[in-house]
Order: structure tokens, then sequence, then C-alpha cells
């Protein structure tokens, strides 16, 4: 039996700023550490390839027991990780093998219009199960080495919250990425400047930056 809350005891995490991403202080070494959001940082197992634990910084309990009735509420499917474990401050979830639509980007991994129907699949599945699929970005997608697509982060699924994210990222891979204006390989100093702009203006987030004539 794994004593879970024993490992997640011994992580000290870092919140700064609001919206800054948390930072990993410190951590035991059979806890390796592969990504971190603004809420939580998660982590791999030693001796447990197949789980990722995601440890959510005190100042985001909320959203960790609002991600686990997510998950509940979703129950299985194959586009989202199953929920093993949850308790206060922490997920014990399927680890997945993959690359963020982010790092995809970056690296210039092609993004094909089948992911983007998997991923509008995925958020309608979880629409019928009465959730609000909502902060659904460029990090919380995975690409899976056999082309699939699996979405993580679903703390803010149980908020009756319109969300435009998703929406607007199809938007411009409609008008920039699928018509082959948009770089097929994103420098990551750009795209971090793409997604400042997009979080300053939101819905009025537009064209002339990225068009071929300015
Ligand atoms: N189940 C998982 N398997 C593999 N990597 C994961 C998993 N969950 C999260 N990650 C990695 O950790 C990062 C942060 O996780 P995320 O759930 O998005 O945290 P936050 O809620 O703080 O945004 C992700 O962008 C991803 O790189
Ligand atoms: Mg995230």
């Amino acid at each position: 039996m794994m004593d879970v809350r024993e490992w997640v005891n011994q992580v000290q995490l870092h919140a700064g700023k609001q919206g800054d991403y948390i930072r990993v202080q410190s951590h035991p070494s059979f806890l390796q550490p592969i990504g971190v959001g603004r809420s939580a940082a998660v982590f791999r197992l030693e001796g447990h390839p197949r789980l990722a634990l995601k440890i959510f910084h005190p100042l985001f309990w909320k959203d960790g027991r609002e991600e686990a009735s997510a998950y509940r509420q979703l129950g299985s499917h194959l586009a989202y990780p199953r929920l093993h474990e949850a308790n206060d401050g922490y997920l014990l979830l399927d680890y997945i093998d993959g690359m963020t639509f982010y790092q995809c980007l970056i690296e210039g991994v092609p993004i094909t219009e089948e992911m983007v129907a998997q991923v509008d699949e995925a958020l309608s599945h979880a629409e019928t199960k009465g959730l609000f699929p909502s902060d659904i970005h460029l990090k919380n997608i995975l690409l899976t080495p056999d082309q699939n697509i699996i979405i993580i982060d679903l703390a803010r699924f149980s908020t009756p919250k319109a969300c435009s994210k998703w929406s607007d990222l199809k938007k411009a891979y409609d008008r920039y990425y699928a018509t082959g204006r948009f770089p097929k390989r994103v420098p990551e100093r750009v795209l971090i400047w793409i997604m400042n702009q997009y979080r300053h203006q939101g819905a009025h987030f537009s064209a002339p930056y990225f068009s071929s004539k300015s």
C-alpha cells in the first residue's frame, strides 16, 4: 500500500504572485517533477511508471477538491487520465506520456484537424456528463506518441461559467495555422508574447499582429 499522504507532506511548493507558476522548492528524490501549472506541481513516482501525482499548493486546495469531483463526475473516457486517488491537496492520476500542444508548436510537431476534432469530442463528452469544459489551453492538451489527445487539468470543469479559450484557439487554428500563414514551428518567446497579448486583450484579441500584410 502506498502512503501518498506521507510523500505529499515531504514536498514544498512556492506560490509567487497570483498567476505565477508554482515553484517546487524541495521534494524527495523518488518523486520526479514533470510539470507545473499555476496551482500545482506534477511528479512521477519511482517504481510506479503509470502514475502521476499532482500536488496542489495549499492556497489551491479548493481547486484540487473541484478537480477531483470533476474527474468523478466525468467517469472514464479515453481522452482523460483516470483518477486513482484524491485527498486534501493531491490527485493520483494516470501518467500520460505525451507532449503538450504548446510543446508541439515549439518543436514543429503538426497539430492536425483530426486532433482538433478529438479535443472537440472529448469536451462534448464532458458536457454530456454535466460538466463545463473550461480553461482548455495549449498546455492542458497532451498528444501521445500514438497520436491521441488527452485533456489534463479539469480544475475548472465544475464551474458553470462560459470559457472561450478553446473556441478562440480553434479560430486561430482555422485562420492562421491551417492556412499555413502561421509557422509550424514557433519560437517559445513568440508564443509567450502571443499568450500575453491574449491574456490582456481577451476576446478582442485578433488579427493585425499576424496578418502577412502588416
Ligand atoms: N497526468 C499527467 N501526466 C503527465 N503530465 C502531466 C499530467 N498532469 C499534468 N502534467 C504536466 O504538469 C503540468 C501542470 O499540470 P496541470 O494539471 O495543468 O496543473 P495546473 O492545474 O496547476 O495548471 C501540465 O502542463 C503537464 O505538463
Ligand atoms: Mg494547467
